[in-house]
C-alpha cells in the first residue's frame, strides 16, 4: 500500500490576481489531506472519500475529482485501462471550499500512487503532477495551491506566464501567529470564478487594470509587514486586499458578512480567501485569546470555524 499527505492552505494575499502573474502570499496549514492507494485486481479506480465534513463538498466535486485523477495517471505514465486502484482519502483537513482541499488531496494521492508504484519522485515532481491535477478543479490554475500543499510553510509565489519555472520563495516570520478561517457554507466552483475574472479583465480593462496594479503594490507591502512582524499592518493590508477582491467581483454577501463580523469582534483584519463566491474568510487574530473571542462570536451565528496558525516551523524543512 502507498501512503501520502498534502497540506491545506490559506491564501493571505492575491488569490485570482496570482493567476495573471501578480505575486501572492500563501501559508500552508497544519491540517492535511491523507491518502492510501492500493493496487487491486479489477474494477477500475475506486475512490472512498472519508474526509471530515466532506459530504456535500465531495459530491459537488466528484466529476472534477475523477478528471484530476485521470490527469495524474496520464502525467505519471500509468495506463488507467490496465491498472485498478483503491484510493482512500481522509485526514484532518475539513472539506471547506477555499482552503485548498482539492490541491491537498491531489498531492496526497500523487504521493500515495508514487509509493504504491515504487516511483521515487522528488517534491518538485509531486508539485508538477498535482498542478496537472489542479487543472480539473481550477481550469487555468496559478499553481499556488499545489505549491503550498506540497512544500508547506509560508510562501511568496509568482506564476511564470512564459514557460519557465514559477518563483517560489520561503518567507520566515518571527513566530507563529493565530488566525482563523470561517466558512460561509457555500460551495463555489473555482473554475467558474477564475474564468469569470479572466473574461471581465479582458472586457473592462479601464476598471480591472488599476485593481491589478494596486494588488501588485499591496503584496510587496504585505511581505515587508510580515517580515517586520507588524501584524496590525498585515491586518490593514488584508482589509485592503478584500476591497480589491470585491472590486474584481469574486466576493459575495456571505463572505462580506463574515469579514465584517470578524473585524467587529476585534480581528486585526479579515478578507475572503481562495476562489471566492462562497468558501471561507481568513481573519488575523494574534494570540489565543483574540482568536477565541472572534471564533466564538462567529460560531454563535452558526458558522463553522477552523482555528489555525501561520508561520509554523516545519520539521526538516
Ligand atoms: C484558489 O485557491 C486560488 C485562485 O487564485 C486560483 C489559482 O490561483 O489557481 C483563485
Amino acid at each position: 500500500m502507498g501512503r501520502g499527505s498534502g497540506f491545506g492552505k490559506v491564501i493571505l494575499f492575491n488569490e485570482h490576481f496570482v493567476v495573471h502573474g501578480v505575486p501572492g502570499i500563501v501559508s500552508a496549514m497544519d491540517s492535511t489531506a491523507d491518502a492510501e492507494v492500493k493496487k487491486i485486481d479489477k474494477g477500475g479506480v475506486i475512490i472512498r472519500d472519508e474526509r471530515k465534513g466532506a459530504k456535500s463538498y465531495a459530491e459537488k466535486k466528484k466529476i472534477q475529482q475523477k478528471e484530476s485523477i485521470d490527469r495524474m495517471f496520464k502525467i505519471m505514465g500509468i495506463d488507467s485501462k490496465k491498472n485498478s486502484l483503491d484510493i482512500w482519502l481522509g485526514g484532518n483537513l475539513p472539506g471547506f471550499s477555499g482552503i485548498g482541499a482539492s490541491a491537498a488531496s491531489s498531492v496526497a494521492i500523487a504521493r500515495a500512487i508514487a509509493e504504491e508504484f515504487e516511483m521515487n519522485f522528488s517534491d518538485e515532481r509531486i508539485n508538477e503532477i498535482s498542478y496537472e491535477a489542479e487543472k480539473a478543479y481550477a481550469g487555468t490554475p496559478s499553481g499556488i495551491d499545489n505549491t503550498a500543499a506540497t512544500f508547506g510553510g509560508l510562501i511568496w509565489f509568482k506564476k511564470n506566464l512564459e514557460d519557465g519555472p514559477n518563483t517560489i520563495e520561503r518567507l520566515n516570520i518571527n513566530k507563529s501567529v493565530e488566525i482563523l478561517l470561517a466558512n460561509t457554507g457555500v460551495v463555489a466552483d473555482t473554475k467558474e470564478m477564475v474564468l469569470g475574472v479572466a473574461e471581465r479583465k479582458k472586457k473592462y480593462p479601464e476598471k480591472y487594470d488599476p485593481l491589478f496594479k494596486q494588488s501588485e503594490k499591496l503584496v510587496f507591502k504585505a511581505r515587508k509587514a510580515l517580515e517586520r512582524f507588524d501584524l496590525k499592518r498585515v491586518g490593514e493590508l488584508m482589509n485592503e486586499s478584500h476591497s480589491l477582491l470585491q472590486g474584481i467581483e469574486v466576493s459575495c454577501k456571505e463572505l462580506d458578512y463574515l469579514v465584517k463580523l470578524a473585524r467587529d469582534h476585534g480581528a486585526f483584519g479579515a478578507k475572503m480567501t481562495g476562489g471566492g463566491g462562497g468558501g471561507c474568510i481568513v481573519a488575523m487574530t494574534p494570540g489565543k485569546e483574540l482568536q477565541e473571542t472572534v471564533a466564538s462570536a462567529i460560531e454563535k451565528e452558526g458558522f463553522k470555524i477552523l482555528r489555525t496558525k501561520i508561520g509554523v516551523k516545519l520539521k526538516g524543512r
